[in-house]
């Protein structure tokens, strides 16, 4: 596979869990660049083990994670890398339940994300592009995150990792909690980024939202990534889990929203 149609990311044959339990088995999947790939799955499945491997927080115990890097820049494998070096590299991760630092303000929150930089004026301008970008939380960029409603604790999330400045931004269930109002601003912005040529990986039950928002989609089962969007009828097997728990409401805007994204 050359350079060019390797994509942002690319796992081969990754193997990964904790202590003896394998969670993931021989996993493939690729996350071209300026483009959303989805990961959906039950829960259990799986999804935020592979983000935290990708990451560099749960260790693999075979195969490999090669990351294109900034500006389609080398080819880099990411497996046995610190996490501070892989944020460092581009890779940011949206973690699940956004937790977000919630004694901290909304502006101290962001600058966190900016940990890995050194570069003070690059920081400001992003720090002002995100407030612009999101004026929610300009409003409240002094405010402690905790007080912040759901729907905002996860655009802080988000602007968070941004703040890093990633090409390869992963995304662990990002709609959960949401209201539907908030899902397609959220889907409007991943579009946006992905735009800019940001590879996204986005992990999610929320399987209306993440098929409308991806450009390909894979489904997490029995440890590997099925892709679900080619023609072949080797693929109908998964279409049909994929149908099955959908049915189950996992395709329904199901998170009940909190109490403060009514209005
Ligand atoms: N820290 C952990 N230690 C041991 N097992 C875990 C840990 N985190 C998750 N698991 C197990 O790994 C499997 C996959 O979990 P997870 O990656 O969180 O799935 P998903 O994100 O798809 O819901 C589940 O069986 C879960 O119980
Ligand atoms: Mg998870």
């Amino acid at each position: 596979m050359t350079a060019a149609h390797a994509g942002v990311l690319t796992v081969r044959g990754l193997a990964a869990g904790y202590g003896p339990q394998r969670v993931l088995r021989d996993l493939s999947l690729t996350v071209p660049r300026g483009a959303v790939a989805c990961l959906l799955g039950p829960n259990g499945a799986g999804k935020t083990t592979l983000l935290r491997t990708v990451v560099g927080a749960i260790g693999a115990a075979r195969g490999s994670i090669r990351y294109a890097g900034r500006d389609g820049g080398g080819d880099i494998e990411l497996g046995g890398r610190p996490p501070a070096d892989i944020v460092a590299l581009g890779v940011a991760l949206v973690p699940q339940h956004r937790m977000v630092f919630p004694s901290l303000s909304v502006r101290d929150n962001l600058l966190a994300g900016a940990s890995q930089r050194r570069d003070r004026q690059g920081i400001g301008a992003d720090l002002q592009r995100m407030l612009v970008r999101y004026p929610a939380l300009a409003e409240r960029q002094r405010q402690r995150a905790g007080t912040l409603s759901g729907g905002e604790q996860q655009m802080l999330a988000i602007a968070r990792a941004l703040m890093s400045r990633p090409a390869l931004l992963l995304m662990d269930e990002p709609s959960q909690g949401l209201a539907p109002r908030r899902v397609q601003e959220l889907s409007a912005w991943i579009r946006e980024l992905a735009g800019e040529g940001m590879g996204i990986l986005l992990a999610e039950q929320n399987a209306v939202f993440a098929s409308a928002v991806a450009d390909r989609s894979y489904l997490l089962q029995d440890g590997k990534a099925l892709r679900l969007d080619r023609g072949d009828a080797g693929r109908q097997d998964a279409r049909a889990a994929v149908a099955g728990w959908w049915e189950a409401g996992a395709g329904l805007p199901v998170s009940a929203p909190d109490a403060r994204e009514g209005g």
